[in-house]
């Protein structure tokens, strides 16, 4: 769907980012189609998608670009921030290293980003809870130092990714 203008009140673009193979393109394609890969290939460059939601009595048509987290796939990096609104900066929490690389991250979102751009922490694969190598808390502690929101989501049980999606597009308008 293409049309950006007719059909709704308000666009706001939105960026999903983070390391690789933390989830990306899976709570992309939950939010945008209701599907799931398992066997996802890492992206290439940055796609696109759009789908409304309703805020109060307002249709809001949010556009999601979903970047690629493999650094020799990502292309001009300031054109994934220029007019974006909100971010959604995700790391695995099966992966400590992607939230240690959170950091990296949010230092790109500062320097490339609007400064009053909203920023959703999301922790994925919370299905994995065995094999969790970061807390609940630690996430927790970087969102309100940070001052940004937090969740933890699982694409594949498809269990609060339209929570977090839904909490950047309404704390946006
Ligand atoms: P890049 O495009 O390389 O930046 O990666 P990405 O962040 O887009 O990761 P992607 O969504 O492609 O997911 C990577 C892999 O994680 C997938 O191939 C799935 O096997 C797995 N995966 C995705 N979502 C979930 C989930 O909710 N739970 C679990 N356990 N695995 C998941
Ligand atoms: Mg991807």
């Amino acid at each position: 769907n293409t049309s950006v203008d007719e059909d709704c009140d308000y666009l706001f673009k939105t960026v999903l980012i983070g390391d690789s193979a933390v989830v990306k393109s899976n709570l992309f394609s939950r939010f945008a189609k209701d599907e799931f890969y398992l066997d996802s290939k890492p992206t290439i460059g940055v796609e696109f998608a759009y789908r409304n939601t309703k805020v109060g009595d307002k249709i809001v048509k949010a556009q999601v670009w979903d970047t690629a987290g493999q650094e020799r796939f990502r292309g001009i990096t300031s054109s994934y921030y220029r007019g974006a609104l909100g971010a959604m900066l995700v790391f695995d929490i099966t992966r400590r290293g992607t939230f240690e690389n959170l950091k990296k991250w949010l230092h790109e979102l500062r320097e490339f980003g609007n400064h009053d751009m909203v920023i959703v922490l999301v922790g994925s694969k919370s299905d994995l809870m065995d094999l969790r190598k970061v807390e609940v808390e630690d996430g927790q502690k970087l969102a309100q130092l940070e001052n940004l929101c937090f969740m933890e989501t699982s694409a594949k049980d498809s269990l609060n990714v339209e929570d977090a999606f839904l909490q950047m597009i309404t704390k946006i308008y």
